[in-house]
C-alpha cells in the first residue's frame, strides 16, 4: 500500500486560492518645500539666463528644501496628507515603499525613517532606486502586495532633495532639477479597478546618459573624488531627450493597448516633469490634446520620483481628475528605466 507523502511545507497563497484583487488609490498628497528658487536667482549663479530656461524646458522656477530639511522630511509631509486623505491611521500602513536617488543616507533606508517620523508602527520598509520611474516602479510594487491579498495597506512615496546632488556650477543640469514630494495610499476599494496595468522598463546599456559617479563602491568618498566633483549628477542633454520621448511613447502605447484603450478615452494624461518641450513631444506622438496633459513643470522643474507623484496630487485637488476617470501616468528616467500606468481614479 502506498501512502501520499506529507508537504514539506504549505504555500501561505493558496488559502487564498491565487484571485487577485483590484488596486487603488485611496488618497493622495503631496509636499514641496516653501523656498523657491527663480531663473532670475540662478542668473546670478551660472551663466544663464530666464529666457533660455523658458524656451528649452519651460521651467520658470523650482523649490529648495531648507539646510536642515531632508528628503525623509518632505516625504513624511506628503504621505501624512495622503494618509489624512485615505482617512487612515499610520498604525494601519503594512508596507512603505519610497522611491528615491537622494535618500537622507546609503543607510538605513529613507522608508525606514520616514515610517518613524509618520509613527507607521506596523509597516515594513524599503527604499526603491529607479531614478525619474521610481514612482511607476514602487506603484507596481505595491499594487502586487494588495492584489495577492498579502498587506491592506500601502504607502507609496516618491521623495527627492535633488539639491543636494545638482552641482550648482553646472549650468546644463543647474536649472532642470528641484526639490519635492508625493505620496499614495494603496488599497483594495470595492466596485473599482484602480490600477489597470503598469510597464516597466530599462535599458542599462544607457547607464552613461545620466549617472552620479561617486559615492557608491565604485567609487567611495575621498578628497579626490570630490574635488572632481563626482557627487554630482551628470546629463547628456540631447541623447537624455532622445531617448525619453521614444521610451515614453512606447511605454504609454503599450499600457493602453494591454487594457485595450484608445488615447481619446483619457482623461488626463500626467507624465513626469522634466522639460515642457518632452512632454509636448510625447502628447504629440500618442495623438493626446493640450488639454489632456497635465503640466507643472513650470513650477518646480525635475523633481525625479517625486515628479509624478505631486502632479497627480495638485491634478486631483484642482480637479481635474475625478473619482472614475481614466488616467495615464508615463515617466522616464536614469538607468535608462521608464514605466506607464492606466489608472481608473
Ligand atoms: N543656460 C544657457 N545656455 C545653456 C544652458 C543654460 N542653463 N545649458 C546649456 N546651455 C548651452 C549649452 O552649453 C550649449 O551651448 P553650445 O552650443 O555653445 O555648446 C547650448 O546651450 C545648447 O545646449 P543643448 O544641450 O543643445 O540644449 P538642448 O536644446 O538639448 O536643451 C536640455 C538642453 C534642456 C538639458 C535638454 O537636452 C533636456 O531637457 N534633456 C533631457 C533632460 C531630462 O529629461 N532628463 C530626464 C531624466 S532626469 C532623471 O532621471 C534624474
Amino acid at each position: 500500500m502506498t501512502t501520499t507523502p506529507k508537504p514539506k511545507f504549505k504555500n501561505p497563497r493558496a488559502k487564498f486560492n491565487y484571485q487577485g484583487r483590484p488596486c487603488s488609490i485611496s488618497g493622495v498628497g503631496s509636499y514641496v518645500p516653501e523656498r523657491i528658487l527663480s531663473n532670475a536667482e540662478l542668473e546670478k549663479l551660472v551663466e544663464t539666463s530666464d529666457e533660455w530656461i523658458t524656451t528649452r524646458t519651460g521651467i520658470k522656477e523650482r523649490r529648495l528644501a531648507a539646510p536642515g530639511e531632508f528628503t525623509s522630511d518632505l516625504g513624511a509631509k506628503a504621505a501624512l496628507k495622503a494618509i489624512q486623505r485615505a482617512g487612515i491611521k499610520p498604525e494601519q500602513i503594512d508596507l512603505i515603499i519610497v522611491a528615491t536617488i537622494t535618500p537622507d543616507m546609503p543607510f538605513p533606508s529613507t522608508a525606514a525613517l520616514i515610517q518613524a517620523k509618520i509613527g507607521a508602527t506596523r509597516a515594513a520598509a524599503f527604499d526603491l532606486e529607479a531614478a525619474c520611474s521610481g514612482f511607476i516602479y514602487a506603484l507596481e510594487i505595491g499594487q502586487q502586495f494588495i492584489m495577492s491579498r498579502t498587506y491592506e495597506t500601502v504607502l507609496v512615496i516618491g521623495a527627492e532633495k535633488l539639491s543636494s546632488i545638482v552641482d550648482w556650477e553646472d549650468r546644463n543640469t543647474c536649472v532642470l532639477f528641484g526639490d519635492g514630494a508625493g505620496a499614495v495610499v494603496l488599497q483594495n476599494r470595492p466596485n473599482t479597478h484602480g490600477l489597470l496595468t503598469a510597464v516597466m522598463g530599462a535599458d542599462g546599456t544607457k547607464a552613461d546618459l545620466l549617472f552620479m559617479a561617486g559615492g557608491g563602491s565604485r567609487c567611495p568618498a575621498t578628497t579626490e573624488s570630490v574635488a572632481s566633483r563626482m557627487h554630482y549628477l551628470r546629463m547628456e542633454g540631447k541623447e537624455t531627450f532622445k531617448n525619453a520621448v521614444q521610451a515614453m511613447q512606447t511605454a504609454a502605447e503599450e499600457a493602453l493597448r494591454r487594457c485595450e484603450l484608445d488615447i481619446t478615452r483619457i482623461k488626463r494624461i500626467i507624465p513626469h516633469q522634466a522639460n515642457r518641450r518632452i512632454i509636448d513631444a510625447v502628447g504629440d506622438r500618442l495623438g493626446a490634446k493640450p488639454e489632456q496633459m497635465f503640466v507643472n513643470v513650470h513650477k518646480y522643474g525635475n523633481t525625479s520620483a517625486a515628479s509624478v507623484a505631486i502632479a497627480l496630487d495638485e491634478a486631483v485637488e484642482s480637479g481635474s481628475i475625478q473619482r472614475g476617470d481614466l488616467i495615464l501616468l508615463v515617466v522616464f528616467g536614469a538607468g535608462l528605466t521608464w514605466g506607464a500606468a492606466v489608472i481608473e481614479w
